[in-house]
């Protein structure tokens, strides 16, 4: 399977904003780090779900079996995205950030004041704030960040190590630097963490799109991810290892369930969120295998077609990402642009693994005025923010723009972005 350019426009037509805005003109949609479209088949089963399973679960008659059907639904697929080993272990909440936050609740309730926590110099703030807070309550006494190599972005793995002692019971990653772009190395952090008895934590918010995570391969403890982040809408979602949704104590009110995620899960879930996941990872397995006459079964047979689909998103990601670093015939690539300067790794490949994400600033620009000209002149939808990352201030700046690719985009929008800031740039020199 090969996204090819016929493919990519079978693709393109499941997003129907992927080429224009609401008043209709036509732009190229690169802010996809901070929340990418929705997928027809995700926004066509929350509509149905909203329509006809709009009762509270529990009861007899079929809008109430149909929400609590929706809601098993929506964990098997989640579970079958991340090769869980069952429904069961999937947790859903309002945000990657109350997910981990509430996890940091019950962790608290385990410490008794001693313990440390070692996270990278990477993480959005969703990341760092719980462990942030848990030490304030006096539940751990230090949290440890691992620094990243600055002039590659990269993080070796023994930064993580050398934080580590007897004392560490957590070791918390994103899975990818949401400004940065570096892959975490997830198998070998895993590994750090499991000869120190300590609990692996994964904030997989900016990666999930790009690559197809497997939670038993990499033996973490816990998971999280947001559905606006992977073709979905807002509500994501915490894997944990079976038995510690069993054994810890999640604050909760007194007459909810006291078992399975339900006993994680604060107030009355919506059953849209769970049919709108459901409907983005039926499309993922769709791109999978496109001629299939039948959408996969539930399980082996869908979690395969997911693997299909991965296998042609990075391939087809890392085509777009040798463009982008390197440009293509005579538009430069964000290496190559005078007074560009880009964060995070310049080149593609086994030692420089990387999402499509790429944060830079260009000379002479004000991020802000930039991220307008970009709109305005050239229709390229491109943010300047501080994406709630400790990143920039690390490298001394208040902001960066940041353009993330996805699957949906054409190599005819990187080129578009390269030739415009080839363009800015040239009217500074
Ligand atoms: C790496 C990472 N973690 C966490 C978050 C926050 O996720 P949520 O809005 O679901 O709390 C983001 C959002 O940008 C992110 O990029």
């Amino acid at each position: 399977m090969r996204i090819d350019s016929k493919f990519l426009a079978m693709i393109r037509r499941q997003f129907p904003a992927v080429g224009a805005d609401p008043a209709g003109r036509k732009r190229a949609f690169l802010d996809n780090g901070a929340g990418t479209l929705v997928t027809r088949r995700a926004a066509d089963r929350e509509h149905e779900a909203r329509i006809d399973w709009s009762a509270n679960v529990g009861n007899l008659f079929p809008e109430s079996e149909g929400a609590s059907q929706t809601i098993l639904d929506g964990r098997m697929a989640v579970a079958d995205l991340l090769n869980a080993q069952r429904p069961s272990t999937i947790i859903s909440g309002e945000s990657a950030t109350g997910l981990l936050f509430s996890l940091s609740y019950a962790l608290g309730r385990e410490f008794s004041g001693s313990e440390n926590v070692v996270t990278t110099g990477y993480e959005h703030y969703t990341n760092i704030s719980p462990w942030v807070e848990m030490g304030s309550n006096l539940e751990i006494n230090e949290l440890r960040f691992a620094e990243f190599d600055r002039d590659t972005g990269v993080l070796d793995p023994g930064s993580i190590q050398e934080r580590v002692d007897r004392n560490t019971k957590v070791i918390t990653v994103a899975a990818a630097s949401n400004v940065l772009g570096t892959r975490t190395d997830l198998v070998e952090i895993g590994k750090i963490a499991r000869d120190a008895k300590a609990l692996f934590i994964i904030d997989a918010v900016h990666h999930v799109p790009h690559e197809l995570v497997d939670v038993r391969k990499i033996g973490c403890d816990f998971l999280v991810f947001s559905g606006y982040k992977l073709f979905s809408r807002h509500g994501s979602f915490m894997y944990a290892k079976p038995e510690h949704i069993k054994k810890l104590s999640p604050y909760k009110v007194l007459a909810s369930p006291d078992r399975g995620p339900e006993k994680w899960e604060q107030g009355t879930r919506d059953q849209a969120m769970f049919a709108a996941i459901s409907g983005a990872i039926d499309y993922l397995a769709w791109v999978g295998n496109p001629s299939a006459k039948r959408p996969p079964k539930p399980g082996k047979q869908r979690r395969m077609r997911l693997m299909q689909a991965f296998k042609a998103i990075e391939r087809y990601e890392k085509e777009l990402m040798d463009i982008a670093l390197h440009g293509k015939g005579k538009t430069p690539g964000l290496n190559d642009i005078p007074g560009l300067r880009l964060y995070g790794p310049s080149d593609v490949g086994k030692e420089w693994n990387r999402d499509p994400t790429f944060s830079f600033n260009l000379r002479g620009y004000q991020d802000r005025a930039l991220s307008r000209k970009l709109w305005d002149k050239y229709r390229l939808a491109v943010g300047a923010e501080d994406y709630y990352s400790r990143v920039p201030a690390i490298y001394k700046k208040k902001t960066m723009l940041r353009a993330t690719f996805v699957h949906y985009n054409s190599k005819a929008e990187v080129l578009r972005l390269l030739s415009a800031l080839d363009d800015l740039a040239r009217k500074k020199r």
